[in-house]
C-alpha cells in the first residue's frame, strides 16, 4: 500500500515535472526570436493555463476534499501554476505590448511592482504548497481559504492589465 501510494506521487511528480518544463520552455523560446505577437498570444495561454487550474483547485477545495488523489491532485495545479507564476516576468518583455494584447505599459514603467506583483503569489502558493505536503486535509483547505490566492491575480491584474 505504501509503496504503491509512493509510486503514485512519483509518477504524478514527473508529470509536473513535465508540464513546468514545457513552460520553463515557452518562456525562454519567448525570450528569443519571437515577435511581440507570438509572445502575447503565449503568454495570454499561460494565464488561461492557470485560470483553469485555478479553478480546479476552487472546485477540489469546495468538494470537502474527499477523493483519495485529493493531495496529489491539488499538489500538481499547485506546482504547475507556480511554474508558470516563476515565468510571468520572462513572459513580458519589453515590445510586446501589441493591439491583442491587454498588458498595459505600466509593466514596463513600473518593473519592480509588476514582478513584486508575481512573487507575492509566488510566495502564497509555495506556502500552500506546504500545506498540502502535510497531507492534512482541514489545514490544507483552512490554508487556501486563508491565502487567498486569487486576489494577488485580480491586484495585478487591475494595475497592470487593460480592462475588456
Ligand atoms: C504579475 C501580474 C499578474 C499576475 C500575478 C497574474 N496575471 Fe493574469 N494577466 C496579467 C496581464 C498583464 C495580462 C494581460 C496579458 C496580455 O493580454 O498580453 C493577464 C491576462 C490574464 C488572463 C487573460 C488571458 C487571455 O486569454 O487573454 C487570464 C485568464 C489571467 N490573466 C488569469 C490569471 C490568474 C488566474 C492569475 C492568478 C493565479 C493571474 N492571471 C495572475 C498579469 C498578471
Amino acid at each position: 500500500m505504501k509503496t504503491s501510494r509512493l509510486r503514485y506521487l512519483t509518477a504524478g511528480l514527473f508529470l509536473i515535472g513535465c508540464a513546468a518544463a514545457f513552460w520553463v520552455q515557452a518562456a525562454e523560446q519567448s525570450a528569443q526570436s519571437q515577435t511581440g505577437e507570438q509572445v502575447a498570444t503565449e503568454r495570454q495561454e499561460a494565464m488561461r493555463e492557470i485560470d483553469q487550474r485555478m479553478k480546479s483547485l476552487d472546485a477540489l477545495i469546495a468538494s470537502g476534499n474527499r477523493s483519495e488523489s485529493f493531495d496529489e491532485t491539488v499538489l500538481e495545479h499547485a506546482k504547475v501554476i507556480d511554474a508558470i507564476v516563476q515565468q510571468i516576468p520572462g513572459l513580458f518583455p519589453e515590445g510586446t505590448a501589441v493591439a491583442d494584447s491587454r498588458a498595459k505599459p505600466e509593466i514596463w514603467e513600473h518593473r519592480p511592482e509588476f514582478e513584486k506583483a508575481a512573487g507575492e503569489l509566488h510566495d502564497k502558493i509555495t506556502s500552500f504548497v506546504q500545506a498540502v505536503e502535510t497531507g492534512d486535509k482541514a489545514k490544507i483547505t483552512a490554508t487556501y481559504r486563508e491565502l487567498d490566492i486569487s486576489n494577488s491575480c485580480a491586484s495585478c491584474h487591475s494595475a497592470f492589465r487593460k480592462k475588456d
